[in-house]
């Protein structure tokens, strides 16, 4: 079997969970950013992560995905703001990930692993600076966001991973 793990990551909260998944794949394995993918072809098993940004996928996702990922079997990884600890906040972060999922509409989703990534500082500047209320709703979440993903959610990608590849 051949393994990639490709991501796309700003701020490199979606790179560790990528970085704890690929520790558990067996050989032979890849880890990639996007811009180091040429080809989904040849690879038996692709995980695929990338940050939500703006209720999202993030344009970079969705060009990868729609120039590689047609007909492929992928297993998703997420990280994003939302706490989900309320039942608002589950709501908002069920149709986010909904989106993220439909970005893979061409593919075989074989799983979704998700979890919290801090909210930078510079990230949360920029999203007060914005004006806009719901972005600056997201920069008021970072104290909820800090030291995610944290060791107990890395462990949890582990976990999906293994689980994942043995469907
Ligand atoms: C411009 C911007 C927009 C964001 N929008 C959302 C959002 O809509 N929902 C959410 O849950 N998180 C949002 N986030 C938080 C990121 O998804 C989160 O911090 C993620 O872990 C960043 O991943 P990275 O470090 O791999 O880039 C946003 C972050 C930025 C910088």
């Amino acid at each position: 079997m051949r393994y990639l793990v490709t991501y796309w990551s700003q701020t490199g909260n979606t790179r560790k969970v990528a970085e704890a998944i690929f520790e558990v794949l067996p050989a032979e394995k890849s880890l990639k950013p996007f811009d180091e993918v040429e080809t989904l072809d040849g690879y038996d098993f692709i995980f695929t992560g990338f940050p939500i940004l703006q209720f999202g996928p993030p344009p970079a996702a969705k060009i990868f995905l729609s120039t590689h990922a047609a007909g492929k079997n992928i297993a998703m990884f997420v990280t994003h703001a939302i706490p989900g600890a309320n039942p608002q906040q589950q709501v908002m972060l069920g149709k986010e990930l909904g989106r993220c999922r439909s970005a893979f509409a061409k593919s075989e989703i074989l799983g979704l692993f998700h979890c919290q990534g801090e909210l930078s500082e510079k990230a949360a500047n920029e999203l007060i600076s914005t004006n806009i209320p719901m972005l600056m709703e997201f920069a008021a979440m970072r104290p909820l966001t800090i030291g995610h993903p944290n060791p107990a959610e890395l462990e949890q990608a582990r976990v999906f991973a293994n689980a994942v590849i043995k469907i």
